[in-house]
């Protein structure tokens, strides 16, 4: 298959400072590409090299493929970008936004009628077209962004953050509009985000990257069982017993014990749980709790960045789902 994007050593250096360090990558036609990292990782530093809006250093990619050191403007013809922080001037009215854009795109003068009405009715806009964007909620302004970087039907959509400081409505709205517009129009989609379960959840497959490089890449759903399986936690106050029974009849293997609790790893939780205790309560060793955690993205972002993000906005809603996870079951 031919790759839409190709990266070859891509580096871009600012200064004394590698915020993209020879990193090689492939995005397939049709593709939801999740690029997640820390804040200064290197992401929109990246996208602005694709985009041809940074030189690199050195190395080079092709988008579409042109070379993004030679051809800005098939480059820029063949792409829509929506950038992380808003480029969208608040002193005009929605519409007049669109036909500007349309304008510096070369948009034909005989369908920029029909495209603008299109890509408003994607994003739900329609009815506040003729309002100044100052009057805009940020999730309106961040949705008309969308509608302009698909104004002249790109094959390839860079999102910078698409969804960032929209309530999980818009959020799971602006996901349904991305799915569907690389179903319906066949685009490939590249984007970066702090979200654990947008990458999750939207993304076929996603890239984490730290101080530049890329650290892990695969579907969500490899990169979660990359880390080894399920952990059953035990609470018991003989854990060493528990222990040895689970290793002495061959039930797991990997089995720590710490501060009055056994940690199991196994393939699947599911399955090994009622026979875990089962077995103990033969042997009458009594367990006072049980948790299951099951690993997401979360899970596996520290494992491969070794921290958490440090971004405010993607605090809450991972809070949750590690409740959730974290479920107790006796
Ligand atoms: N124009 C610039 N001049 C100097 N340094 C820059 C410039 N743009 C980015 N950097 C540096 O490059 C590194 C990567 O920044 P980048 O904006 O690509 O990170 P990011 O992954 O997009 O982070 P965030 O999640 O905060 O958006 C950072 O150390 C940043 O300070
Ligand atoms: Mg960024």
């Amino acid at each position: 298959m031919n790759p839409v994007i190709e990266t070859f050593s891509l580096t871009k250096r600012f200064g004394s400072n590698t915020a993209v360090n020879a990193l090689s990558l492939r995005i397939e036609k049709g593709e939801v590409f999740g690029i997640l990292g820390p804040n200064g990782a290197g992401k929109s530093t990246l996208l602005s090299m694709l985009c041809t809006i940074l030189k690199p250093t050195s190395g080079t990619a092709t988008v579409n493929g042109f070379d993004i050191l030679r051809q800005h403007h098939e480059i820029r013809q063949s792409i829509g970008i929506v950038f992380q922080d808003p480029s969208v001037d608040a002193d005009m009215t929605g519409l007049e936004n669109l036909q500007m854009h349309a304008d510096l795109y070369d948009v034909p003068v005989s369908e920029v009628g029909e495209r603008i009405t299109s890509v408003l009715r994607l994003v739900q806009l329609e009815d506040r077209a003729s309002d100044y964007l100052s009057t805009y909620s940020g999730g309106m302004r961040r949705r008309l962004e969308i509608a302009r970087g698909l104004l002249h039907y790109p094959k390839v959509l860079f999102l910078d953050e698409p969804t960032i400081g929209l309530d999980p409505q818009s959020r799971e709205h602006m996901w349904d509009h991305i799915r569907m517009l690389r179903k319906r129009e066949d685009m490939t989609i590249i984007l970066t985000t702090h979200y654990m379960e947008e990458a999750d959840r939207l993304c076929d497959r996603v890239a984490i990257i730290d101080h530049g490089r890329i650290v892990a890449l695969d579907k969500p759903s490899v990169l979660k069982k990359s880390l080894g399986g399920d952990t059953i936690i035990l609470g018991i106050k003989d854990g060493e017993s528990l222990r040895a029974l689970l290793v002495g009849n061959g039930m797991a293997e990997k089995v720590e014990v710490h501060n009055g609790e056994v940690r199991v790893t196994v393939a699947n939780a599911n399955i090994l749980l009622p026979r875990i205790m089962e077995a103990a309560a033969t042997a009458g060793i009594y367990i006072d709790y049980v948790y299951l955690n099951h690993p997401d993205m979360n899970d596996v972002f520290i494992h491969y960045t070794g921290r958490d993000l440090r971004h405010e906005e993607a605090k809450a809603p991972m809070g949750k789902m590690a409740m959730m996870r974290r479920r107790r079951v006796r």
